[in-house]
């Protein structure tokens, strides 16, 4: 991979032989121009490839605009598996971080799946192994393990039942049995329990993204835009969660912003959700509640890295079978509970 840093602008990949001349003698500014044109040279050649592999590109809501603005879905976790369980195409491109690719091959064994970035992981869901998981388990007999879907396959295939953000709250709830063993995310875990009379047993795991936003943080901008309605993701801690209007999954925020009369919104999750949330609603004024929400593995992942997974069909990601098999369990699970 080459690397070229003119003026202050760096681009990673292989450039287009079109443009090499260009940007070899090209001042800042013109250069400018030409980066944007080849990113539109590169869209169109990605969109062909797409369609050559019969592949499908589905792109988190955390991810970089230019991603987004070519994904054929874009979409919260829930919504992505939902789509990879679906999907009739015979290649999925998974524009996400590695545990949401995992999900794809757990729910469509028969597709390739396409992580452009291998090494695009979840802090997050590194925190809890498979091993770590059975002693807890151990520890509490017979409590059904009610697994956030930001967790390796290996963590899944010894849960008994998946959640993510956008269903968390039902996915308890359907349980028949008091007591829950909720991991990774103690967030998530304590924003669900508040909801429910069950007992919980925590893993401390934590998104170190949104565990970067802080309540005096928070405080600061409502009271500077006290016209604004402020918006959690239940990945941010207790305190902040306590501080908002609403909490809700990155899907959950596009339904709420859209429907809600207010003008100004604060926003408390990862700042790749403002590419929609400014697009659809361009009368409306949205607040990153703070520059640190930004996810360094959801950034990973370029236009560049996209066109050459598609050029040459790697990275795979492929869950064996003896993984797969209880993993797909716990998935299908959760994907029976219809979502909020
Ligand atoms: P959702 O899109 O499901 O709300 O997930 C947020 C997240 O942190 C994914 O890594
Ligand atoms: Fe993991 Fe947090 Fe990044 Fe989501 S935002 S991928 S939970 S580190």
């Amino acid at each position: 991979m080459r690397v070229l840093d003119v003026k202050g602008l760096t681009y990673n990949g292989t450039l287009s032989s079109i443009w090499k001349p260009a940007l070899r003698s090209a001042h800042g500014s013109t250069i400018k121009v030409r980066m944007i044109m080849y990113q539109d040279e590169l869209k169109q050649e990605i969109r062909a490839l797409l369609k050559e592999r019969n592949a499908v590109l589905l792109a988190h809501n955390y991810m970089r605009d230019e991603v987004q603005e070519i994904a054929d879905i874009t979409g919260d976790s829930l919504a992505l598996s939902m789509e990879a369980a679906k999907t009739e195409a015979d290649v999925i491109v998974f524009c996400g971080v590695h545990f949401m690719a995992e999900s794809a091959s757990i729910l469509s064994p028969d597709k390739i799946v396409l992580l452009p970035r291998l090494d695009a992981g979840c802090p997050m869901s590194d925190m809890v192994t498979a091993d770590g998981l059975l002693q807890l388990k151990e520890q509490h007999p017979g409590v059904p393990v009610v697994t956030y879907v930001n967790s390796s396959a290996e963590v899944k295939a010894v849960s008994d039942i998946c959640c993510t953000s956008a269903n968390a709250v039902r996915v308890v709830n359907s349980l028949p049995e008091q007591e829950v063993i909720f991991v990774p995310d103690r967030n998530l875990g304590r924003y669900v329990a508040s909801f429910t009379d069950k007992t919980f047993h925590f893993w401390e795991g934590f998104c170190p993204t949104h565990e970067r936003l802080k309540t005096d943080t928070v405080l600061r901008l409502k009271a500077e835009y006290t016209d604004a309605l402020f918006i959690c993701h239940p990945e941010c801690s207790p305190e902040i969660s306590a501080l908002a209007d609403h909490v809700c999954s990155t899907s959950g925020m596009y339904e709420y912003c859209r429907n809600s009369q207010a003008k100004r919104f604060i926003i408390g999750t990862e700042a790749g959700i403002l590419y929609r949330l400014r697009r659809e609603n361009p009368d409306k004024e949205f607040i990153l509640a703070s520059p640190g929400l930004i996810c360094p593995n959801m950034k990973l992942v370029s236009l560049e890295d996209i066109h050459a997974a598609l050029k040459t069909m790697e990275p795979v990601v492929k869950v064996p079978e003896e993984i797969r098999i209880p993993a797909k369990r716990a998935l299908d699970r959760m994907l029976a509970i219809p979502r909020d």
